[in-house]
């Protein structure tokens, strides 16, 4: 790997995460210092060491509570964070209480965030650059919606009442947009007292490798879940959001947006990903991997119905930060070898405790 340029200090949210690994790979191989917040020191250390060849690149900080503004001094405390990725907000489809469990930690973590960068960030921020979702975009109310595309323009309509009694997947995605909606609020009414700009990155279902893969399945991500979940399975799930993108193009496009000067991604949107269908994942996963092809259902190969749903436009993301998008059929097999590699290791254990 060439040796990147230094380029400063950025603090990174929900680095303990799925999208969040990725993103700290990226921004440390592209030459940023890294602080990464985490709620307990164990998960701190945990993260850090997914990284061992970047550990004098790595700080961590403890924010117990991403919606208590106090507990984000110590991260801007040395006065070296220039920019900010915030990527932490539950993931969460079976909420027990829509506001405890989703849209409290989301919304008020997400304006926390950018309140943290304009109390304690000494006008040194220049970017906070969010993780959104095109849970945000799409209008789930719409369904299939044949012959209309999705773009940067589109908003989820759901409200505050509405999010309030969603259910499952809907209130998650109403968490999502809700966030966003409150950053960009907040930008309107502070932006002009503010060093910094934001961006958001919405990416529909993200799918594609971790940097570390979980131990166990328990730990998966709820998107990786829907992957998995076609494992031994008796049929390919049908048509659902119409989008996927790539665990590494996320992460790149964060770290894009974070660089791009204020005239390109500042204030701006995007939507990161291109059209899905799981039959497609499965054909490719199948078609390159011997373990897939005896453990993936066959489902109707080559089948891409409903052929007239709606598309995902994620165009402006390559155009203007330089995403380049890869191939369902590499993230589908780089997904699987993951959760087969997963599957064996929980097997190992099992036999383990059993002779035990
Ligand atoms: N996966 C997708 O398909 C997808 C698609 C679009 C957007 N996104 C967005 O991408 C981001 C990361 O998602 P992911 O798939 O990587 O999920 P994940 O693996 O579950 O990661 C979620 C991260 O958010 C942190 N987090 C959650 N609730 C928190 C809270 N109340 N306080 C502090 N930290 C909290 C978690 O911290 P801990 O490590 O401490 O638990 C974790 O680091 C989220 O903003 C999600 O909405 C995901």
């Amino acid at each position: 790997m060439a040796t990147p340029q230094p380029k400063g200090t950025i603090l990174v949210t929900g680095a303990g995460g799925y999208v969040g690994g990725q993103i700290v790979r990226e921004a440390l191989e592209s030459g940023f210092n890294v602080r990464i917040t985490a709620r307990t020191e164990s998960s701190a250390t945990r993260t850090i060491s997914n990284y061992p060849s970047f550990a004098s690149a790595l700080s961590y900080t403890l924010v117990p509570d991403m919606t208590i503004l106090e507990s984000y001094a110590p991260a801007f405390a040395d006065g070296a964070i220039e920019g900010i990725i915030h990527s932490a907000s539950p993931v969460n489809f079976s909420p027990q209480d829509n506001v405890r469990d989703l849209l409290d930690p989301a919304i008020k973590g997400a304006t926390t965030i950018l309140e943290a960068a304009r109390r304690f960030g000494r006008g040194k921020v220049r970017r906070v650059v969010v993780t959104s979702s095109f849970a945000a975009v799409v209008d789930p109310e719409k369904g299939v919606r044949p012959g209309y595309t999705y773009d940067e323009k589109d908003w989820n309509p759901v409200t505050w009442e509405g999010a309030v009694t969603a259910q499952k997947l809907t209130a998650y995605m109403a968490s999502k947009t809700l966030a966003e909606r409150a950053m960009w609020r907040w930008m309107d009414e502070h932006g002009d007292d503010v060093a910094f700009t934001l961006a958001t990155i919405c990416p529909p279902w993200v799918f594609g490798p971790y940097v570390r893969a979980p131990a166990t399945r328990a730990a998966l991500s709820e998107s990786v879940l829907l992957l998995d979940d076609i494992v031994d399975g008796a049929a390919v799930p049908p048509f659902d959001y119409g989008g996927y993108a790539d665990s590494r193009e996320v992460a790149a496009a964060h770290v894009r947006a974070l660089e791009a000067p204020d005239g390109v991604a500042g204030g701006q949107r995007f939507l990161v990903g291109q059209n899905f269908r799981y039959q497609a994942a499965v054909d490719g996963a199948r078609e390159a991997l011997p373990e897939a092809r005896a453990r993936l259902p066959v489902g109707k190969p080559g089948d891409r119905s409903p052929e007239d749903a709606h598309r995902f436009d994620g165009s402006k993301a390559a155009r203007v930060l330089g995403v380049e998008y890869g191939t369902l059929k590499d993230t589908a097999v780089e997904t699987y070898k993951q959760l087969f590699e997963i599957r064996k290791l929980e097997r190992e254990e099992e036999e383990a405790k059993a002779k035990a």
